[in-house]
């Protein structure tokens, strides 16, 4: 069985799963729920100065996956978390032998005031949204709670900045590494039989987490890479194995997991390590660092950009059940698949879009990999 546990941030983690903070780990209570649910760290919700004035309802199935949500930060007082929350997240994260994040917000003087209380906790790291930050404050943010603690610090960003690769280099002097990304929007759904929104903020605005979430978190993840060294926890739509070993091909070190516990339970972290677990070991890796940053060696300079190349998608004869769905998806008329027959593509009238070779289930449809297309015509 493939190897799980990683050190990160002078910490070790039984594997790289770990919550991200959202009603999953509202009370020190969930907290240990997440730890015996197998999570290979742990992390509490975010706390500020104040308790959050939570508009109601604050959550919204948006598809089988997804979830759009309105909540801000913990609507426990910060003193909640102090006198009881905490100290049960503690002792959850000691019988579990795991470390524990706390998550703070939001300005300069916020966490001045709240990250020396959380050190004296005993909590190993300190994690820091940027969410209602203006992009000029982000480094005079970072640098208060920098000089405020002396426990390593993570900023975590928000897609609505943009630019992540440059957020991080201006947050990259005063933090010890990155969590990419929180929830991205605002964003709107209206219940159409009542014309109403569908959640309780003014304009029924929500912020929208899992699956769809994924490819934009993946690249940050990437982008972020691209300009810093430090260690980064990959968040947004991880719910499968696979999930993880996407972020840590693109260069993540640990993974964190929201909207997937919300939607399946706090089992879920231990589940995911085991099926990442099980896809390394039938691809022949040992060590879940043997796969991280793959892709970011690979490809942190960019690929050769090819705008047209003389091969076209393969058709497996054997295995084609004659679904007929590649005919359908092909937009420039090269795919003819009889029902029940095997599909046939000509490769003059191919564009090479791929659509046919993503939408095949039974993998039937392949283009040769890219470094053994010969004949290619480069732009
Ligand atoms: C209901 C809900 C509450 C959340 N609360 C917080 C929060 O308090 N602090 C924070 O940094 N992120 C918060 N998030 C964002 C998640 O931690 C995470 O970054 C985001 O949802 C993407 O991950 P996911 O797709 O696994 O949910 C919240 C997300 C949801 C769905």
């Amino acid at each position: 069985m493939a190897q799980m546990a990683v050190k990160v941030f002078g910490h070790r983690f039984r594997n790289p799963v770990i919550p991200a903070a959202g009603p999953n780990v509202g009370t020190g209570d969930q907290i240990a729920r997440a730890a015996r649910g197998g999570a290979g760290g742990l992390l509490a919700k975010t706390i500020s100065v104040r308790a959050a004035e939570v508009p109601r309802p604050d959550m919204y199935r948006y598809s089988s996956g997804a979830l759009l949500n309105t909540e801000l930060w913990s609507e426990l007082a910060p003193e909640d978390w102090f006198e009881r929350e905490y100290a049960i997240a503690s002792a959850a994260a000691r019988e579990h032998g795991l470390p524990l994040i706390a998550s703070l917000g939001y300005s300069a003087d916020d966490l001045r005031a709240l990250g020396p209380k959380v050190q004296a906790k005993g909590i190993d790291l300190i994690e820091f949204s940027i969410h209602y930050l203006d992009p000029r404050q982000l480094a005079d943010t970072a640098r208060a709670l920098r000089e405020s603690v002396s426990i390593p610090i993570i900023a975590k960003l928000s897609p609505h900045y943009g630019d992540l690769g440059e957020a991080a280099r201006i947050l990259d002097p005063y933090v010890d590494g990155f969590a990419c990304i929180n929830s991205f929007g605002p964003t709107l759904a209206i219940d159409l039989e009542r014309a109403e929104p569908v959640l309780g903020s003014k304009f029924g605005y929500g912020w929208i987490s899992g699956p769809p979430l994924k490819p934009l978190a993946v690249r940050s993840v990437f982008e972020v890479a691209r300009v810093s060294d430090k260690p980064i926890i990959g968040v947004g739509g991880i719910s499968r194995g696979e999930d993880l070993i996407e972020f840590f091909m693109a260069g993540a070190s640990l993974v964190g997991v929201c909207t997937a516990a919300l939607l399946k339970g706090q089992s879920v972290y231990g589940r995911i390590a085991q099926e990442a677990s099980n896809w390394l070991d039938k691809h022949g890796y040992r060590d879940i660092r043997e796969v991280q940053g793959l892709y970011l060696k690979k490809y942190g300079q960019g690929q050769r950009v090819v705008t047209q190349t003389e091969e076209c998608p393969r058709v497996d004869a054997e295995r084609c059940t004659g679904c007929t769905l590649c005919e359908r998806v092909c937009f420039y008329d090269a795919i003819t698949a009889p029902p029940k027959g095997v599909a046939r593509v000509e490769a003059d009238s191919c564009f090479q879009c791929g659509l046919c070779v993503s939408v095949c289930s039974f993998g039937v449809l392949a283009f040769q990999p890219r470094d053994q297309v010969t004949r290619l015509t480069i732009q």
